[in-house]
């Protein structure tokens, strides 16, 4: 008998959680053949952590400490711990605000993806949208890569493209890249699971 265990995602994020709750939708709707663990916050009233509530999956704000870009040492420690507990496969940062360090990308080798809204390498860092507008770029996008110690730096996964409108404000054009990531992410992630390529960590 087949008794292989899903896999187990950990979500972290620092924002609204409009990736999180496409995520939780597609595996609760059973597109994505994987489960939410826990999700982690380092903003205390995130939307994220709300909604995480609202699917009634385990989630907590966890301090991030002294610094306002990365985690200080004991915060990165409490997040593996958290992580670790929750028996988290992969680590899913959607919207999370901080660099992580090599201590924290080394207690989960080849298991931290995140999602940026931009055509990688083009607009790394903030407001990528923006940056979009400001350039006068016509096609724009997202990506889903693998997590590295630079700043959105790590080796492509996936990308999709979205067209820059005649007429688009930052807010319109932002809207729907992120449309385009709810579509994105989970899609990745389901492939990713579906070649094996993420596994659970015991098997
Ligand atoms: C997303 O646009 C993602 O690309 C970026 O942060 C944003 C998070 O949005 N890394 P949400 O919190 O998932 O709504």
């Amino acid at each position: 008998m087949c008794s292989e265990r899903k896999v187990r995602l950990g979500v972290i994020g620092s924002g609204k959680g409009s990736n999180f709750v496409a995520l939780a939708q597609a595996c609760r709707g059973g597109n994505l053949v994987a489960e939410v663990a826990v999700v982690l916050s380092d903003v205390a009233e995130s939307g994220i952590l709300k909604h995480a509530g609202g699917f009634d999956l385990p989630a907590r704000f966890i301090e991030p400490g002294k610094f306002r870009t990365k985690l200080d040492d004991a915060a990165e420690a409490s997040y593996v711990a958290a992580l670790r507990e929750a028996r988290v496969d992969v680590v899913v940062l959607a919207g999370f605000m901080r660099i992580l360090k090599g201590t924290f990308l080394s207690a989960f080798p080849g298991r931290v993806i995140n999602i940026h809204p931009a055509l990688l390498p083009s607009f790394p860092g903030l407001a990528s949208w923006k940056q979009a507008l400001d350039h006068g770029v016509k096609v724009t996008g997202c990506t889903v890569h693998w997590v590295d110690q630079g700043i959105d730096t790590g080796r492509i996964i996936a990308q999709q493209a979205v067209p820059v409108l005649e007429g688009d404000t930052a807010e319109t054009l932002h809207e729907r890249i992120q449309q385009a990531e709810r579509v994105l992410y989970p899609q990745t992630i389901g492939d990713l699971i579906r070649r094996g390529t993420l596994k659970p960590a015991s098997t």
